[in-house]
């Protein structure tokens, strides 16, 4: 079998990570969460690998960027996939909770997981988990605008993401202290939002008393997505 190779892509404007995902041998590739003004770039790096990029995931609507999703689709041929509860125009496959998808010989799994929004999703494939906003390296996604839910990220995190190994690798969606990467049992032991110490009790109550600004690119962000980045 094949190895599943990663790369970690980061748009230093949004502080967001895209991910891209390819068999080595085959070259079929992913992308997750791609940020539109990164898209030469991101067309630059599968050109120069040698990819076939097959699918865009989106692991929710963003309000932080647009996707480049449509830009990448009209240069590739790739397929736009979001969750099912997104409510998007314009992708070409919906995710339902549990469906699996495969990457030649790699079995990818979509987990909804609503909390930061109500159509959010994570995919965890071969021991990696891509977890969106709605796990952080030590922090969870905002859940004050887009249907979101502070009852349900908890349940999301510690029901979904947190029955996975300890070993696993967690890959968000953005960091903004440098952090890369972590791991299910790192997140599990200090997390301060959701950690192993802490009651969905406190975390609601930590949670009504954030006072967060609103997001800059919010209003044109947020109905580009749900076209699927076309602006
Ligand atoms: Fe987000």
């Amino acid at each position: 079998m094949n190895d599943l190779k990663i790369k970690q892509l980061f748009d230093y404007d949004s502080w967001t990570y895209t991910y891209l995902l390819w068999d080595e041998g085959t070259k079929n590739s992913i992308i997750i969460d791609p940020v539109f003004e990164q898209s030469d770039r991101d067309l630059s790096v599968i050109k120069k690998l040698g990819l076939n990029l097959l699918y865009i995931f989106e692991t929710h609507v963003h309000a932080d960027h647009i996707t480049g999703a449509s830009n990448l689709k009209e240069k590739t041929r790739a397929k736009i996939c979001y969750g099912s509860k997104t409510g998007v125009d314009g992708a070409d496959i919906f995710f339902e909770d549990g469906y699996k998808l495969n990457l030649d010989n790699h079995e990818i799994f979509v987990i909804h997981t609503p909390g930061h929004t109500s159509g959010c999703v994570c995919y965890y494939v071969k021991g990696y988990i891509f977890t969106g906003d709605t796990l952080f390296i030590e922090g969870t996604g905002r859940t004050d605008f887009q249907e979101g839910s502070s009852n349900d990220i908890y349940d999301s995190v510690k029901n979904k993401i947190f029955k996975y190994p300890d070993e696993t690798i967690v890959y968000p969606c953005h960091n903004y202290k440098g952090f890369l990467s972590s791991t299910i049992g790192y997140e599990k032991k200090f997390n301060p939002n959701v950690g192993n110490n802490i009651s969905k009790k406190e975390f609601l109550e930590n949670e009504r008393k954030k006072n967060r600004p609103y997001p800059k690119k919010f209003d044109t962000a947020v109905p580009a997505n749900l076209k699927c980045g076309k602006t």
